[in-house]
């Protein structure tokens, strides 16, 4: 039986200790894997980023949003060994304590936020009246300035407690492994979503490798997206090009065609790859006289949403595996994956691989 340790003691001290240094490492991970995300779909005018290991993305993200649920049984057991310091009274003593008590709101407060807007975000559920990735995008600088200030100013207390033996170190262990274990079962069923292998195990997960059209997972189908099929469909290059170009599927058709495996990432943490067949970005490109250091907006079909649009830089665009997707898995492209034609390239999140695409306009 585990026995949850009492405030005040040295047992419950040393579980909030530990636990603080599990969650300290956790949301560091939480933060860095956030900003890669971020940065690869918003990439600064200046950078760019490399389309390999291919799979980068597929493994940050993955350990982002895993990483990420397996630490709600961290935080609420953190909270369960001190949450009678929450409502200590007076509240505070000085402007100092003041400032300290301020502080570990702050914490509590950004790290329950960004656990359960990342939580409602996977499961589909936008009860909140803002948009997600930006409020969960600022809201990680809250909660990592106050996880740096709380840690500085309880740094010497966490030393002494874990670096001296325990007194009574079995209601601790208990607890501590019970979190383990919570936590570890929550990323059991949950890595199969992106770990082909524990797939069978992905209660959890919202999507798993395998399953859907193509037996591959499709987020925002073409009837969600108001694209219908159309057999006068053209893709045009234009822009910073020697020619423009005006190609039918049957041009594309008509070009070399190449196959690549190559994974679909997405934002939420699922992947599943899939052999896409097509032609070339780079050869494409390199018909209508673009430059080495051009980039290129690929635009679809879809007359809104936040992602009809995205960037490709030249390490993209020049790999080899960059494909304008014409087939999947040994069959023409079905509407929902992007028919008649669509992006896949290495690294790159889910929502930057541009569905239904028309125009490739080039800067
Ligand atoms: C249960 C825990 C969590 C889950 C399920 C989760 C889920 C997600 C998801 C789905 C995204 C992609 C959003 C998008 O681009 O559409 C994301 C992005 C991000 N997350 Fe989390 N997250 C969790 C915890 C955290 C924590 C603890 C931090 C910070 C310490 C954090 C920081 C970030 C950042 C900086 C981004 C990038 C946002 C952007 O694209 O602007 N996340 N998260």
């Amino acid at each position: 039986m585990v026995r949850v340790p009492v405030i005040g003691r040295r047992s419950d001290e040393r579980a909030a200790a530990w636990l603080g240094l599990a969650l300290g490492i956790s949301f560091g991970t939480a933060f860095v894997t956030g900003l890669i995300s971020h940065f690869l779909q918003h990439p600064p005018s200046w950078a760019a980023w490399p389309s390999s290991p291919s799979g980068f993305y597929r493994v940050t993200q993955g350990l982002h949003v895993i990483g990420g649920l397996a630490t709600i049984p961290l935080l609420l057991a953190k909270l369960w060994t001190v949450y009678p310091k929450l409502f200590r009274w007076p509240p505070f003593r000085s402007p100092a304590h003041a400032a300290e008590r301020g502080v570990m709101f702050l914490l509590v407060g950004a790290s329950l936020f960004q656990l359960a807007t990342g939580l409602f975000n996977i499961a589909y559920w936008y009860p909140f009246p803002f948009f997600f990735p930006d409020a969960h995008y600022w809201t990680s600088y809250v909660l990592v300035g106050a996880l740096v200030v709380h840690v500085a100013n309880e740094w010497g207390k966490v030393r002494r407690t874990v670096m001296t033996r325990p007194e009574d170190g079995l209601s601790r262990r208990g607890l501590l492994l019970t979190v383990a274990a919570a936590g570890g079962a929550v990323a059991l069923t949950t890595a199969g979503e992106t770990f082909s292998p524990l797939a069978r195990l992905a209660l959890l997960a919202p999507r798993r490798p395998g399953v859907g059209p193509q037996h591959l997972p499709v987020n925002r189908t073409a009837l969600a997206a108001g694209v219908t099929p159309d057999a006068s469909w053209r893709l045009t290059v234009t822009g910073r090009v020697d020619r423009t170009l005006s190609l039918s599927l049957a041009d594309l058709r008509a070009l070399p065609q190449h196959t690549v495996r190559l994974p679909i990432a997405c934002v939420e943490g699922w992947s599943a790859s899939g052999d896409w067949r097509g032609v070339r970005l780079r050869d494409v490109l390199r018909r209508a006289g673009v430059a080495d250091d051009a980039r290129v907006r690929v635009e679809s079909l879809e007359r809104g949403g936040r992602y009809r649009t995205s960037r490709v830089d030249p390490p993209h665009w020049q790999d080899a595996r960059t494909l304008l997707a014409l087939g999947l898995n040994g069959e023409p492209l079905a509407p929902d994956h992007g028919h008649p034609c669509r992006l896949i390239a290495p690294n790159r999140p889910g929502v930057m691989q541009t569905k239904w695409i028309t125009r490739l306009e080039v800067w």
